[in-house]
């Protein structure tokens, strides 16, 4: 929770807590080295290739989805995952088994094991990018191979259970799958588009500038008020405590708090001012043009977070349902052999 009050230690140190809560994690929590753990100069080469490359996204230098990864290798793995695609769909249509089409068929077998073998790999992406000995480039070629893989596993495993589903364990597999794949298109859509709306939208700041400013804007703001009527002074004071910036998850995503006391101040500064004439008027005026300003910047710096916060929320459904998939998988297999 950031509150732009206080001296600039203070807010500075707040600020990096939002930093590495939110997309920073991207670039500096994931490849940070952990307790105990030794690197070879390789690994250390590795990871710092990761951080450039994971920088860059951020600052909106690389477009991740498009360029790098969706067309990573001239669309090499979208070329090999169609192909894949249509040699399922012409095996499916080929294949007329005698008690109709199932997952226990060889063809239901074989479609099984290539989407379960493709579900652990895609899972190992994950524990591949917190291991490496690789560099940026052979990332972007597993991230590359991770969506168009991922994507064909729609076809491949709807292929295998032959269009047959109900309320049982297979099909929550199946319905965990789906979710994870439509999450992983939504990243790719975030990745893509997000970044540069954060550069447009903090220009040649960042989130400790704009909350550097909006301190210095308190401050002037309360010494200007000394001057000013004691209901003047309480609004101020509330705008430089009360003001947040972040806040609980959801309060992050919304990106606006309709109670700001900022927004109260500036309007009940300018309502109170109509009643003050001559120096005290004129302060006044001062006065409210500086929470405008602040107004504008606390918009800014709440936007950053909530860019964010949107970058980064879809994770929070991809991994922890890739772990549910993979539970529910074991026992969709364990079972259907166990009844064999
Ligand atoms: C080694 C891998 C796999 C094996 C051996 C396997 C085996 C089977 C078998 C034998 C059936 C037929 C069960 C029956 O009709 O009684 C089946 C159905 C099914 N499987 Fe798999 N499977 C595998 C992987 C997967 C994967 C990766 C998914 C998707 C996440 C999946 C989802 C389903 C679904 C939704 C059904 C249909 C269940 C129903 O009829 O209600 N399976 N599987
Ligand atoms: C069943 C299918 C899938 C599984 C099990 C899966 C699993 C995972 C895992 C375990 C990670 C690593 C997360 C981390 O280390 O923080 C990951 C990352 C990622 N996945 Fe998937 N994924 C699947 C499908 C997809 C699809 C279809 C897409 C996009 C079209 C996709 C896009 C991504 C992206 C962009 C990342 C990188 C996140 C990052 O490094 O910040 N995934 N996925």
């Amino acid at each position: 929770m950031l509150e732009p009050c206080g001296d600039s230690a203070t807010v500075l140190e707040k600020a990096q807590v939002t930093k590495l809560g939110a997309v920073y994690k991207l670039y500096a929590d994931r490849t940070r080295q952990r307790r105990g753990q030794v690197w070879s100069p390789r690994q250390r080469r590795g990871r710092r290739a990761i951080v450039a490359l994971y920088a860059a996204v951020n600052r909106g230098a690389l477009s991740l989805a498009h360029q790098s990864i969706l067309a990573y290798a001239r669309y090499r793995y979208l070329k090999i995952a169609t192909a894949a695609v249509v040699v399922a769909i012409a095996a499916y249509v080929w294949d007329r088994p005698p008690n109709g089409r199932y997952g226990g068929t060889w063809l239901g077998y074989t479609l099984g094991t290539v989407g379960a073998v493709l579900i652990f790999w895609l899972l190992y992406f994950g524990v591949r990018k917190r291991r490496y000995a690789s560099n940026a480039g052979m990332v972007q070629g597993w991230l590359s191979a991770h969506c168009y893989f991922g994507t064909a596993l729609i076809v491949i495993a709807t292929l295998h259970a032959a269009f047959r589903f109900g309320w049982n364990v297979h099909t929550l597999a199946y319905v965990l799958m789906l979710v994870v794949i439509f999450s992983g298109f939504y990243g790719v859509y975030a990745y893509l588009r997000f970044p540069r709306v954060m550069t447009d939208n903090l220009g040649d700041d960042t989130l400790q500038m704009l909350l550097i400013r909006i301190a210095d804007l308190d401050r002037q703001s309360r010494q200007l008020a000394l001057s000013l009527p004691d209901s003047i002074n309480r609004l101020v004071l509330a705008s430089a405590q009360g003001t947040r910036i972040g806040g609980p998850w959801f309060q992050q995503l919304r990106g606006r708090d309709p109670n700001c006391p900022t927004t109260a101040a500036s309007n009940g500064v300018q309502i109170i001012g109509r009643k003050l004439a001559g120096e005290q008027a004129k302060t006044n005026h001062q006065l409210y043009t500086l929470l405008l300003k602040k107004q504008e910047l606390v918009a800014r710096a709440r936007r950053d977070v909530q860019l964010k916060s949107w970058l980064d929320v879809w994770l929070y459904i991809h991994v922890p349902l890739s772990i549910a998939l993979l539970v529910t998988l074991i026992i969709h297999i364990v079972s259907v052999f166990f009844y064999w």
